[in-house]
């Protein structure tokens, strides 16, 4: 079966996304859209694609899958409007600028019986998948907690693109790169029972958005996730740890600026001393993009749940809403607060 593809949103994930899809045997790019004309024009040329007039056309259009990769303001209102118009959609993180018009693209997709996966591609990183592993097999034991970093510097003139701009952005650091560490431990660990923490604006001039979160959750079972996430990272940093009662799994590096990536599996001794450690390097090309695409068309298919579809997705962003809520009121915040906006 051949799928096309419609592109919303030709920046640099869009193109990441186009080029993805490119490589896949079964699909074809044949619509792109950007409100950014020049970059929709540019980005169709090079997929032998049409350059849409509108998203519309593509919502309406002969495509079968929807790819929107658009600013976060526009994420959900045009995944909600592609699947009513019959498409299935990958939708990037963290699928709106909060949970209540994320809501309204779930239920899009519940209504038209249409797919909705939303781009959490750090799942796939290899070594992340070796964290995974070593959890769920039980060779860590009962898992304890996670110490979860990731951030970048920003550039010079960070705080004046959309990603400052609270109504384009929704949010800030927490929502941008939170929303992956959140995805992450909501994965490994038990059921999130409640967060405290805090969001600051430390360096950047984006008030009132954060450029740095600091979370700790915790789930039912008592397991603590304690994530940090920053823009004020100033070399680049990705470092996933889990800790069970007899070992550790870490993921480090999703290479580029984020250094090479490698899991680390350790195993305590039970007669003390250095524990038994195996290194595992993942030195080729980011494979992520292309287990993502392939997993979100086995969902589709019928050979498997994809990971992060809509519900899932729009759990991390009830996190996400719980941890901003728990930041403004000073006090920890439990699962009963249902974040309406
Ligand atoms: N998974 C990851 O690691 C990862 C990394 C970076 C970004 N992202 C996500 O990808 C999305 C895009 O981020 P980016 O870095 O590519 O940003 P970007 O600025 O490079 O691209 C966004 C593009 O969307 C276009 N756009 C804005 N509103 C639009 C609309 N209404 N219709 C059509 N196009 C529109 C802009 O003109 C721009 O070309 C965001 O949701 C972001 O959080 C995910």
């Amino acid at each position: 079966m051949g799928y096309r593809i419609g592109i919303v949103g030709a920046g640099f994930i869009g193109r990441k996304r186009a080029e993805t899809a490119r490589a896949h045997a079964d699909c074809d790019v044949s619509m792109v859209y950007d409100t950014d004309g020049e970059a929709a024009r540019v980005l169709a040329a090079d997929c032998g694609a049409t350059a849409a007039e509108s998203w519309q056309e593509i919502a309406a259009g002969p495509v079968d899958i929807v790819v929107v990769a658009t600013t976060h303001d526009a994420l959900a209102s045009i995944s909600a409007a592609c699947l009513e118009g019959g498409k299935h959609v990958l939708c990037e993180k963290p699928m709106g600028r909060h949970p209540q018009e994320a809501r309204r693209a779930l239920r899009a997709s519940c209504e038209a019986d249409r797919m909705l996966k939303v781009g959490y591609n750090h799942r796939y990183h290899p070594a992340v998948q070796q964290v995974y592993e070593a959890c769920v097999s039980g060779q860590l034991g009962p898992l304890m907690n996670i110490r979860g970093r990731y951030g970048h510097g920003g550039r010079p003139g960070y705080d004046r693109e959309w990603r400052a701009i609270p109504d384009r952005a929704g949010g800030g650091e927490l929502l941008d790169q939170g929303a992956h560490l959140i995805d992450l431990a909501k994965w490994v660990l038990d059921d999130f029972a409640e967060v405290s923490g805090y969001v600051e604006t430390h360096f950047w001039d984006m008030e009132p958005l954060e450029d740095n979160a600091y979370g700790i959750f915790r789930t039912v079972s008592g397991q603590i996730a304690s994530l940090h996430v920053s823009w004020t990272q100033w070399k680049n940093l990705f470092s996933f740890e889990v800790h069970g009662r007899d070992g550790y799994a870490i993921a480090e590096g999703l290479g580029g600026s984020y250094g090479p990536e490698q899991a680390r599996i350790g195993r305590r001794r039970p007669e003390g001393g250095a524990p038994e450690e195996k290194i595992l390097p993942f030195t080729g090309e980011d494979v992520s993009w292309a287990l993502e695409w392939k997993d979100f068309l086995a969902g589709i298919e019928g050979r498997g749940i994809p990971y992060a579809l809509g519900g899932e997705a729009l759990e991390t962003l009830e996190w996400v809403y719980r941890l901003y809520e728990a930041a403004r009121k000073r006090r920890a915040v439990d699962v009963s607060f249902v974040p309406s906006s």
